[in-house]
């Protein structure tokens, strides 16, 4: 092949298309199955078959997630119950505990599709999902092809077999069913992540058939394994022309060998690669490892996966080396739904999430408690973010009534191979779970569930360690379950880390899960004070950042255990995001309240104060000085109203109205005092609130100023994204103030604000990050939250402007404008 076509090969596995067309053959085909899909809430007698008529049913895009338009209701998820890993013990009514949207019950979809060229050299059709929620029936042409029970694992079955030969079309039709009380948050509904149909020879690569490792690994020489899998080829002389691709293109390394595979035997090739580039959250640089295989001079599979080569390290006593340097976790566990886009993926909205949690510094993820969409895990690999995988919230005893506990002897196995299979050659996948806080910790043999899970991961993948979140701490350092584990992770019980470290063989203990601190943005309560489940007659928490749950702390505390001890590896803190569901404190009926506060940024996707604080400590590359609260308050003239400021540098002057309120410097007097510059005695007065940051000489660098807002003026659009992808699916995320005349955020604002989207796009969703608010996010109109809101537009598949207006009653109106492009 000659470097320009080698070039365009690269060139289209890079933006996503499979090479078909090496050598003018076409070889395999994959599509997804997006648009024009038929659905219906319920279920439907005959549905499956061919001849059902589903005109009347709503003509919906996939990925699709049914519940999310709601309405909220109480009664959706209105359940009396011991949340026992809260350590309750009495059963207590229940709500908001799902989100309190429609997502139980059953939904059928129904699609057409045909198979190009199918019985004339094409042999295998296969059908994957990245994800369907839940219990999913798969029929091809009125004939069941798969049945899949968990929700979030991506599953395929072979329908070749159900094809119509003579290029008709073939009907598709997905059952699919979430019984009630089967979650402990809100896991959406539908066909909520991409549908694939691929198309290949009967000789081909099959789905997740390859795996990339690679064995060594260092500044001036990487060693990449190659194993590909072939299906139908036993006994067949093989011919496998593989290349190494950098990210610009260039072949780095090629191999061309020839071999007979016995039965289940991968074709394996190695390859040396001089001077790679390691893949880390800085510089995630990737490869692809790119093959032609050929059966007796004839082309029969083109197949192309991406990787990276990086090395990790988990050290005894001394903690996670990746490519030789030692770092701790400054990681996220997150829920996958997107706020007021629910369960249903969008790579925009992805992107961008992950973008927020950069810039804090964060460089780690945990996909708490399921598997995550393969979109995810790409953009982590592709934007350096590293990513520890969980499947399970429940092993073989139940947490929910109708929860994964019903499927675990049967499907367990089953649904870690596929996780495993799916992303161990992610390169941004550094651990995988088996599980969180599963009540098999406390059982005298639990320890050989979590055995027989960890050995699955070894055999699938030797090249990660395994760990799991354990809460139950007494149990599992006497029982042997946290002995047994690679790497034994600890769900909050900061207290006793100590202990854990002094007691466990691998003498190193992960923050698996931390801090569950709650705030509610913009929402400030007196006097401040650390608190344990401090309730409101408002339902909100405290963005002082001083609450929290009772089994939970507060930030600074796991910061403290990072930097006091070498054996810690750092944390995956609860969470990144809030998410829809799980609304504790306010979860023991405190209906409005369905959507969470411990995100560091809310659910509209906007920072809390929170996040500057983990900036502070975690962003090394850029500055952070964050003042709260805001600096207007009716109510609160010559009454006490501390200051916080969440900043890296060492100390900082503040001043009222230009009067110094002091120093203040970060110090050991208490764990807050060590991570935040605070000033307990400041009252408030209206005007200005400065504060000026020194260095470590003493010297001012820096100054940020609050400012009491006057009346609310007018409201303003912020797009965070101001030019998108025309391919309707691209998301711009636009901030809507209301600001004073001076353009001063209007922090108390609750105007109701109307939207209008005309042009190269739509409104997509409005979300204010309000846990109580039950307005609904697809309806173009809502009321601010603390004088903000995040409205969310959709490009369509022409490129122009989109135009976006805002009115609100006695305000002048916001418009922006956002381009759209091919
Ligand atoms: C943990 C649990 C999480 C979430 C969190 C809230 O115990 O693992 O799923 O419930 O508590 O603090």
């Amino acid at each position: 092949m000659n470097n320009v076509l080698q070039f365009v090969s690269a060139f289209l596995c890079f933006i996503g298309l499979i090479p078909s067309l090496l050598y003018g053959q076409t070889v395999r085909e994959s599509f997804t199955l997006e648009k024009n899909w038929r659905f219906f809430q319920g279920d439907a007698a005959d549905a499956a078959t061919n001849t059902f008529d589903d005109s009347r049913w709503q003509m919906v895009t996939v990925p699709h997630d049914w519940a999310i338009a709601g309405p909220f209701d109480r009664a959706h998820d209105l359940q009396e119950v011991a949340v026992t890993q809260n350590g309750e013990k009495k059963a207590t009514v229940k709500t908001g505990r799902t989100g309190g949207l429609p997502y139980v019950g059953v939904g059928w979809y129904r699609n057409n599709f045909t198979v190009p060229k199918f019985g004339a050299g094409k042999k295998r059709v296969q059908l994957k999902f990245d994800g369907a929620m839940s219990e999913a029936r798969v029929y091809v042409n009125g004939k069941e092809a798969c049945f899949w029970p968990y929700g979030y694992n991506a599953f395929h079955c072979d329908v070749t077999d159900l094809i119509h030969t003579d290029g008709t079309v073939n009907k598709i039709a997905v059952r699919l069913e979430n019984k009630p009380q089967s979650s402990r948050w809100y896991p959406g509904a539908g066909l909520y992540r991409n549908v694939h149909v691929i198309v290949t020879e009967d000789i081909h690569v099959p789905i997740w058939g390859t795996y990339v490792t690679t064995p060594y690994v260092t500044d001036s020489i990487a060693s990449v394994r190659l194993e590909t899998k072939l299906a139908q080829a036993d006994g067949k002389l093989l011919r496998v022309l593989t290349d190494i691709i950098d990210a610009q293109g260039n072949v780095v390394a090629h191999k061309e060998n020839q071999q007979k595979l016995n039965y289940g035997q991968p074709f394996v090739q190695n390859f040396e690669v001089r001077d790679p580039a390691l893949w880390s959250p800085e510089q995630p640089a990737l490869y692809q490892a790119s093959s032609q295989i050929f059966v007796d001079g004839k082309l029969v599979d083109t197949y192309t996966t991406r990787f990276g080569m990086r090395e990790i390290r988990f050290v005894a006593d001394k903690g996670f080396y990746l490519n030789g340097k030692l770092r701790k976790f400054q990681g996220v566990c997150n829920h996958h739904d997107l706020g007021p886009l629910g369960a249903a993926i969008n790579v925009s909205a992805l992107r961008y999430q992950l973008q927020l949690l950069k810039d804090m510094g964060c460089d780690a993820v945990r996909t708490a408690h399921n598997m995550p969409a393969p979109e995810l895990v790409e953009l982590c690999d592709e934007l350096g973010m590293m990513m520890m995988i969980e499947p399970f919230d429940e092993w073989e005893i139940a947490k929910c009534e109708n929860g994964y506990h019903r499927f675990f002897d049967e499907w367990a196995e089953r649904d870690m191979v596929n996780m495993i299979h799916h992303f161990r050659n992610n390169p941004s996948v550094v651990m995988w779970s088996i599980g969180n806080e599963v009540p098999t910790q406390c059982r005298p043999d639990g320890y050989k569930v979590a055995s027989y899970l960890q050995d699955i991961c070894h055999r699938e993948d030797p090249t990660r360690p395994v760990t799991c979140g354990m809460d139950q701490v007494s149990c599992v350092l006497e029982n042997g379950f946290a002995s047994m584990l690679d790497i034994p992770g600890l769900n909050y019980r900061a207290h006793r880390y100590e202990e854990a470290y002094a007691k466990l063989p691998q003498n190193l203990v992960l923050g698996s899960e931390t801090a569950s601190t709650v705030s509610s943005r913009g929402v400030y309560k007196f006097p401040v004070r650390k608190l344990g489940d401090a309730l409101y007659p408002d339902h909100q928490s405290s963005s002082y950042d001083m609450e929290h749950c009772s089994w939970s702390n507060l930030p600074d505390e796991d910061f403290a255990l990072a930097d006091d001890h070498h054996w810690t590896m750092g944390q995956f803190v609860w969470t990144g995001f809030d998410y829809l569901g799980e609304p504790s404190p306010y979860d023991t009926d405190a209906w409005p309240n369905h959507s969470s506060m411990f995100g560091i940024i809310d659910l509209a996707s906007i920072p809390k104060d929170r996040y500057y604080l983990y900036r502070s400590v975690w962003n090394k590359t850029a500055n952070t000085l964050h003042i709260l609260p805001h600096w207007t308050w009716n109510d609160r003239v010559g009454e006490q109203t501390p200051v916080f400021v969440y900043t890296n540098y060492p100390s900082a002057e503040l001043f009222v109205n230009g009067k110094s309120q002091g120093v203040q410097r970060k110090n050991n007097s208490s764990l807050q005092h060590r991570y935040r510059l605070m000033w307990m005695d400041v009252v408030y007065e209206p005007g200005e609130l400065k504060v000026v940051a020194y260095d470590e000489q003493g010297k001012a660098v820096e100054e940020k100023t609050v400012h009491t807002a006057g009346k609310p003026y007018n409201i303003v659009l912020e797009p965070a994204q101001d030019s998108i992808l025309a391919d309707g699916r691209s998301l711009s995320y636009i901030r809507v103030k209301a600001v004073d005349k001076a353009g001063n955020l209007c922090p108390l604002d609750s105007s109701s604000v109307k939207f209008e989207v005309k042009g190269a796009g739509s409104f997509k969703a409005v979300a204010n990050g309000d846990p109580t608010s039950l307005e609904l996010f697809h309806v173009p109109e809502m009321r601010l939250f603390n004088g903000q809101m995040t409205l969310i537009v959709q490009a369509s598949e022409q490129a122009g402007k989109i135009e976006v207006h805002a009115r609100a009653k006695g305000l002048k109106q916001g418009r922006t404008q956002i381009v759209t492009q091919l």
